[in-house]
């Protein structure tokens, strides 16, 4: 089985991308075999200065090496180092209608924003689908967003099949993440976008200092509280323990348990969670190399699985390509 997800080269990754996305990705390392990439063509369509989309990239590498990514097992790895991608979505666009583009989701919104699309940002479902057909990836572990994407790769994957009468693509699944959303300190989706976010690599005492202006009610101290109504504790119950969590939760029925308390309580379990990878981390800026050779060995595995697909994918359609010399 083998499992592919792309990340987009955001800086300031914050708990939502984690809990929400990469903790997912780490967990199926152990289980089957794992592509993860950093979708840096895609950022080209948002990100549009060259400091900043290396910047970007190193920091999601630095992220998922930091919080346990073990490159003996998983490839985690740039999408421009693999670049059979843009040929496989040029194909692609041959055998697919305008029409199923106009309905993707990411377009239409921005669209509907008033924001001028480019024709990547309009073609972007098509680049997503190669990046995800090349590697005959089977399961695609997602956001609900992005399962649009991963029909219209099945269909895609299905029109070339049929248009070249062959089996070279193989249709692949969406894996739902699990993880609920994960609120921000005033209560909405945690997100960069919201100003909201309890970012990964802040000082300990700047995230402490964001926990506590996490917005709350104003129930007094000693009155019993619904937990599932408090944004500190539905942080603190995708963070802590079974056993914490069930205390915690108690205490909030019976009374007695403040918010500044909560807050101290969710505060030391982020901290617990964050310092070793913050270390981790800082250990890994310290080492460009280490970190380059971890990229550029996966992208070298990735790109020779992507080329084995594209000879089968350039044979069945008919292109040829010069002999190499002395072949
Ligand atoms: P942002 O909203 O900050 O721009 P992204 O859209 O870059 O975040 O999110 C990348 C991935 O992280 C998403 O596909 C989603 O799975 C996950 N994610 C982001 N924010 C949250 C959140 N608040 N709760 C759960 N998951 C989230
Ligand atoms: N579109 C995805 C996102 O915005 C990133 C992505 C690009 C991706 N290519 C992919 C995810 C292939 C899964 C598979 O989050």
């Amino acid at each position: 089985m083998r499992i592919l997800s792309g990340v987009q080269a955001t800086s300031k990754p914050h708990l939502g991308n984690y809990l929400g996305a990469m903790k997912q990705h780490l967990e199926l390392q152990h289980e089957h075999e794992c592509y993860i990439f950093i979708a840096n063509y895609h950022s080209l369509t948002t990100v549009q200065s060259a400091a900043k989309l290396r910047e970007n990239t190193l920091e999601v590498a630095l992220e998922y090496l930091a919080f346990g990514l073990d490159p003996r097992k998983a490839l985690l790895f740039r999408q421009s180092d693999v670049p059979q991608v843009t040929e496989l979505a040029w194909i692609l666009s041959t055998v697919t209608g305008m029409g199923m583009l106009e309905r993707a989701h990411a377009y239409k919104d921005k669209v509907a924003k008033g924001i001028p699309a480019s024709m990547g940002l309009f073609s972007y479902p098509l680049l997503m689908a190669a990046d995800i057909l090349i590697y005959r990836s089977n399961l695609v572990p997602v956001g609900k967003d992005q399962v649009q994407h991963i029909e219209m790769t099945q269909d895609m994957a299905g029109y070339f099949n049929n248009t070249y009468q062959c089996d070279v693509l193989v249709r692949p699944e969406p894996r739902l993440n699990e993880a609920p959303i994960v609120p921000g300190i005033d209560g909405q989706k945690m997100s960069k976008s919201y100003g909201n976010t309890i970012d990964l690599f802040d000082t300990p005492a700047g995230t402490r200092k964001k926990i506590m202006s996490i917005k709350t009610d104003s129930t007094p101290v000693e009155a019993p509280k619904d937990p599932d109504s408090c944004n500190v504790f539905s942080i603190y119950k995708l963070i802590a323990d079974r056993q914490k969590v069930a205390e915690i939760e108690a205490r909030y029925r019976r009374g007695g348990l403040g918010y500044g308390e909560a807050k101290e309580l969710l505060a030391d379990e982020v901290e617990r969670l964050l310092a070793p990878a913050r270390q981790r981390r800082e250990e890994l800026a310290g080492d460009p190399d280490y970190v380059e050779d971890v990229l550029a060995a996966a992208g070298a595995r990735a790109r020779k699985t992507a080329e084995e697909v594209m000879a089968a994918v350039r044979e069945a359609c008919g292109l040829m390509t010069a002999r190499k010399q002395g072949s």
